[in-house]
């Protein structure tokens, strides 16, 4: 196991009713910014539970936080928070508006020149105005993290920032919120959490028993519940689950001392980018093609996965791990989710040199978990992917 210093910070506010809660968490004179997406929360009864609970607090709004937060849309929110003298954001929706409202937090206090060189300075964030969130999508961890992921629609950017800054104050997680997601967005967030998962967990056997265990809890728990969610959103136990699933696959705990990834979601978040393909259905193209071009390095832990949460107990070494890959395109396709980029699109023939010559032209040439991925096998991955 390697060395390791873990801190995480949010307090989790977690089952029904805890949005009454809200006042108990936030500073007395906190003059609030309430951010918000496209329009759920008005009417799914999100927004009405927040505002009684924020009743005592002078309370400023801003929404229209679209999927994928736009950076020209926060310069928006950015401005407000000067012009109104606010110093407390409260994020209410999904990824993108905690991304969202972390990007502001950042920005609120950023003294360089444009808030856009917290995206490209590949420095940690160490500093931002204090934020809690209402989470009302459990997909990306986002609750429960520093990172966040910022779009830049003018140059067809998807960048990522974070750092030990922007852990939120606090997080509410009510299950209850989950009974109005749209099926799309619930396959979504089944998809991008077990992503997660793999991307801490795929790569290659180091004897860390006890993280390898959390990680094939949680892609357990996911592929027993799934059915359930999907079937009945409103089925509590079903939602508590998939809810506490999500947010423990990305709060930092399972990656602490084993090698990480990431290459999938360095990938996909290029697709993105380039096609507005929703976030987790990027990884779905991307992850098994990733997986069949480094099948060498990750064939342990491929076949180490296949056998412990999928049953595939017979065969080589070799033809577990493939039937690993197997089954995880399976899972994908069983939630609705398609698994090629040409199913997404028609303008594909040249995305893998474009990946490539991106990555090349940021200097990202070593990812994945032993830092050898060059821009010409992402290229190849991406391919593999059409
Ligand atoms: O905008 P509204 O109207 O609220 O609708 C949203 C949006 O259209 C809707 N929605 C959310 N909660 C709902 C609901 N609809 C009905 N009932 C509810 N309770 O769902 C749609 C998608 O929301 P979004 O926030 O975009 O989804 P998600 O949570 O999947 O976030 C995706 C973003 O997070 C980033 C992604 O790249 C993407 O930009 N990620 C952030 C990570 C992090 N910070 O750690 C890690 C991830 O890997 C990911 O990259
Ligand atoms: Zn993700």
């Amino acid at each position: 196991m390697k060395n390791f210093q873990f801190k995480n910070p949010t307090k989790i506010l977690f089952g029904k009713g805890q949005i009454e809660n809200l006042s108990k968490e936030i500073p007395e004179n906190a003059k609030i910014l309430l951010l918000y997406g496209g329009g759920s929360i008005k009417k799914n009864g999100i927004y009405d539970q927040v505002k009684k609970a924020l009743s005592a607090y002078e309370v400023v709004e801003f929404g229209g936080i679209p999927a994928n937060p736009e950076y020209s849309i926060l310069l928006k929110a950015l401005q407000v928070i000067k012009e109104d003298g606010i110093n407390f954001l409260l994020a209410v929706g999904g990824g993108s508006v905690i991304d969202g409202t972390k990007f502001l937090s950042a920005a609120a206090l950023y003294k360089g020149d444009s808030p856009w060189d917290l995206l490209t300075a590949n420095k940690p964030t160490t500093e931002g105005m204090p934020f809690g969130t209402v989470l009302t999508l459990p997909a990306t961890g986002s609750e429960m993290n520093s990172g966040a992921v910022i779009t830049r629609k003018e140059t067809k950017e998807k960048l990522a920032m974070g750092g030990p800054g922007l852990f939120p104050f606090f997080s509410i997680l009510d299950p209850e919120v989950v009974k109005s997601i749209p099926q799309r967005q619930l396959a979504n967030g089944i998809t991008d959490a077990y992503t997660h998962v793999l991307e801490q967990y795929m790569t290659y056997p180091t004897g860390a028993l006890l993280q390898d265990r959390f990680a094939e809890s949680i892609l357990q728990t996911l592929v027993e519940v799934a059915p359930a969610i999907l079937k009945d959103p409103s089925d509590y136990a079903a939602a508590s689950n998939f809810m506490w699933s999500c947010t423990m696959a990305l709060n930092g705990l399972i990656q602490q001392g084993v090698p990480g990834d990431w290459a999938v979601h360095m990938m996909g978040h290029e697709l993105t980018a380039l096609y507005g393909i929703d976030h987790a259905r990027t990884l779905a193209i991307v992850a098994p093609s990733h997986y069949r071009y480094n099948f060498d390095s990750k064939k342990e832990k491929l076949a180490q996965y296949a056998e412990r949460i999928w049953n595939v107990v017979d065969g080589t070494v070799e033809e577990k791990a493939k039937a690993g890959i197997e089954k995880t395109e399976e899972f994908f396709h069983s939630l609705g989710i398609k698994t090629k980029l040409s199913e997404y699109t028609d303008d594909y023939s040249e995305t893998g040199s474009i990946v490539s010559k991106r990555f090349t032209d940021r200097g990202w040439t070593g990812l994945g978990e032993h830092k050898t991925l060059s821009p010409s096998d992402a290229e190849k991955i991406v391919e593999m992917s059409y």
